[in-house]
């Protein structure tokens, strides 16, 4: 089987971050939330990203959304600047480039309208023809498995199942790209390998580019690439690769840390904590290598 960082190396860039800052600022008070993220995510990849709470996940994922705005570096999305878009454009990015699905369930869908309607809502609200708007309902209700529930309302419906239409009212507009902020985070572990399956359903049936951010740690084996963030920057990257080994597939996971243009990468922490280097350290070359040593020397503060 082909591997997916080769397969997608040759697709078109989709969504592209470089140097990327958001900094909140509450009274006199700044919060670095991303702190110079590269991210490249290719047309139609399905990935995942994770990482500890406060690294910046949502944040991005926001900012993906066109939900809120970056401080500076840039960042594109189909060829779309997130950073200089008007807001008229900014609105129209949201409508149709874009779906998005929170963690609350509650958050994503109308209490008093029926599952059918909940999908059709963007759909008319974007002047959609009626009767388009109830055949693309009933083809996306389809596609999440819930065309015996058209005619329940969100109340009436497990928590798998209001994030499945949810997932649906995200798609009704057609958008390019799929972002989902811990989709599964409220649900069991049946009701989320279900959404899993839709995620990679609809990824291939409408080529749709999915970014998830999960604390799942099976992930890595459901997603074509795992992207890592730590403080506000991606550290970490995770493939899956499938091989046949005596005629079993075999799955393998490939992690590499990530370097940035200016030749910054991250060492994990535990890494450095193993080897007590604090502030600085010795690098060297070797056969085929780059050592990182620890240092006799400390810091002049430390
Ligand atoms: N609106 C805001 N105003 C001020 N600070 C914020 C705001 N939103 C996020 N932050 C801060 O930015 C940092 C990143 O937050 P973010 O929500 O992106 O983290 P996260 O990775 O999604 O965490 P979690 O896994 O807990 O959801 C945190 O330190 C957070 O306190
Ligand atoms: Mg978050």
């Amino acid at each position: 089987m082909t591997n997916p960082a080769t397969t997608f190396a040759s697709r078109e860039l989709y969504i592209n971050c470089e140097d990327l800052f958001k900094i909140y600022k509450i009274a006199n008070l700044e919060v670095v939330a991303l702190r110079g993220l590269d991210l490249k995510v290719r047309q139609g990849e399905f990935m995942a990203i994770v990482g500890a709470s406060g690294s910046g996940k949502s944040t991005l994922l926001n900012i993906l959304a066109g939900l809120d705005t970056p401080s500076a570096g840039r960042a594109f999305v189909g060829g779309r600047d997130l950073l200089t878009m008007s807001d008229r454009d900014m609105v129209d990015y949201r409508r149709n480039q874009v779906g998005f699905v929170w963690q609350q369930t509650g958050r994503n869908l109308v209490p008093y309208l029926d599952v059918l309607q909940n999908v059709e809502v963007p759909m008319i609200l974007n002047s959609t023809d009626a009767g388009e708007a109830r055949r693309r309902a009933l083809e996306l209700l389809e596609a999440v498995r819930l065309s015996h529930r058209l005619h329940h309302r969100p109340q009436q419906l497990s928590g798998g199942e209001q994030q499945r239409v949810s997932i649906a009212v995200a798609l009704a507009n057609n958008p390019p790209l799929l972002l989902a902020d811990e989709p599964t985070g409220e649900l069991d572990s049946l009701a989320a390998d279900l959404i899993y399956e839709v995620f990679v359903d609809l990824n291939r049936k409408f080529g749709v580019t999915v970014v998830i951010v999960t604390h799942d740690p099976e992930i890595a084996s459901r997603v074509d690439r795992v992207v890592a963030i730590r403080d506000g920057r991606t550290s970490t990257e995770i493939y899956r690769r499938v091989e046949f080994e005596a005629g079993h597939p075999t799955v393998h996971h490939d992690e590499y840390a990530l370097i940035d243009a200016a030749g910054r990468l991250q060492i994990p922490r535990e890494f450095l904590d193993r080897l007590k280097i604090h502030d600085r350290a010795r690098i060297q070359m070797s056969e085929g290598a780059v050592e990182v040593l620890p240092s006799d020397r400390r810091g002049e503060g430390g």
